[in-house]
């Protein structure tokens, strides 16, 4: 019994030394490599040459036709393209400041008011991003109910309960920004001013469901009377 002690101790120091008593020595050969743990990797540093690519140039020039998000390309003034129905945003705008009509907040809480005139032109245009981005889950109304609930997808905000009826405008804005638990971010995707046009059209989803006969200016009424009796 003690033998076998002795001898397992024995094996133990012999193991403990071989391991921990040579650290710190200097040694002029490579150390012993299980993994490479990246330290060699086929990549191209800056402003080297690559005899991987035909030109032998490591950089590269951007792929023809691609578009750069969030600034414009001195004297490309494409991305401010004034024409009406470009999907693409007449401003490209992805700043990200830290402002109200950024963050959706003031100061620490969730503002609330669209931070620019809520025109006819600014709704439809939120319409239409939101029909691109939204409405595959929120549904075309907004009801949680689009085709991605048909295929599982659970839990889906529908924008006719009280809470989203009474959440701060500014935090449907940071919810397109930033994503929410499950839903992911737009701030990507989606421009500053066309967020704001997104969070004006959820708005005018929800009067639409809710909408009294005293929301309707008088002389419609009458004329909405007649057809729904
Ligand atoms: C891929 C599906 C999907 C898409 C696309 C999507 N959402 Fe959502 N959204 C969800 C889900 C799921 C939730 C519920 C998340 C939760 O409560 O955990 C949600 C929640 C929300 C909420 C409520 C967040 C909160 O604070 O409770 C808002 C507002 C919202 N979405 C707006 C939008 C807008 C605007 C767009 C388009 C720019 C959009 N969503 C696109 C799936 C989606």
């Amino acid at each position: 019994m003690i033998k076998n002690f002795l001898i397992v101790t024995g094996l133990l120091c012999i193991v403990a030394i071989a391991v921990l008593g040579f650290q710190g020595e200097r040694r002029s050969a490579p150390p012993i490599e299980f993994f490479s743990d990246m330290k060699r990797q086929s990549k191209i540093k800056y402003q080297r040459p690559s005899d991987f690519f035909a030109d032998g140039r490591g950089a590269r020039p951007p792929v023809d036709g691609t578009i750069p998000m969030g600034y414009d390309i001195p004297g490309h003034p494409f991305q401010n393209s004034e024409t009406p129905n470009d999907i693409r945003s007449p401003l490209g705008e992805f700043t990200a400041g830290t402002d109200y009509y950024n963050t959706g907040k003031m100061r620490a809480r969730w503002g609330t008011g669209i931070p620019m005139p809520a025109t006819t032109e600014l709704i439809e245009r939120g319409q239409k991003v939101y029909t691109i981005y939204c409405s595959a889950c929120h549904g075309a109304t907004g009801q949680g109910n689009g085709i991605t609930s048909k295929y599982g997808l659970l839990g889906i905000a529908n924008y006719h309960q009280d809470k989203y009826r009474q959440m701060a405008d500014g935090q449907i804005f940071n919810t397109i920004t930033n994503g929410y638990n499950s839903m992911m971010p737009y701030g990507d995707k989606v421009t500053v001013k066309d967020r704001w046009a997104v969070v004006a059209y959820i708005r005018a989803l929800q009067k639409s469901q809710y909408a009294k006969l005293s929301d309707v200016p008088e002389d419609q009424r009458k004329a909405l009377e007649a057809s729904n009796p």
